[in-house]
């Protein structure tokens, strides 16, 4: 059987092709009510992050006062404003999970990642964020990369975890 490996057009796509296409998702949603939320989901997922530039770019395309497309990147946390990594970690900061460790969890991956709590690693691989309980608090503590979790992490173990990803 051939193991050609079919590549995901997608990452060739040029910054002219992403606005191109998050201008077809602003014209097809701009008339509907209550419709920024839904394009600027849409747009994140085309480009991968908002950044101010795209923000001004949404602005302008719906007639949406600059001001208030900000204010909704900004309020809701599932709107970054940054890159994201490849492969997205997540420290559990829940009262179990905290209790049991998670900040030294927390300090132990910035220090193998060279990163800070929000940023992501020089070459793309990773980026650090902390989340809520996450319904594991017996096995705590516990962290999420992407959508596997992993229980009773401990700092010795995170090399090993993370070496999964390379
Ligand atoms: S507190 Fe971390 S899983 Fe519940």
């Amino acid at each position: 059987m051939s193991k050609v490996k079919e590549q995901c057009a997608c990452k060739k796509e040029t910054e002219e092709e992403k606005l191109t296409r998050i201008a077809e998702v602003i014209d097809e949603y701009k008339m509907k009510e209550g419709s920024l939320i839904q394009i600027l989901h849409m747009a994140q997922g085309i480009y991968g992050y908002l950044p101010l530039e795209l923000q001004c770019f949404i602005a302008d395309k719906t007639g949406i006062p600059l001001s208030q497309v900000s204010g909704v990147v900004t309020f809701y946390s599932f709107f970054s404003t940054k890159p994201k990594g490849e492969n997205t970690i997540r420290v559990c900061l829940g009262t179990a999970c905290y209790v049991r460790g998670g900040k030294k969890i927390i300090e132990r991956l910035k220090e193998l990642l060279e990163i800070d709590v929000g940023d992501t690693t020089s070459d793309g691989k990773f980026t650090l964020e902390v989340m809520r309980c996450i319904g594991a608090c017996g096995l705590a503590p516990a962290i999420t990369i992407n959508d596997k979790v992993y229980k009773q992490v401990n700092p010795d173990k995170l090399q090993a975890i993370l070496k999964e990803y390379y």
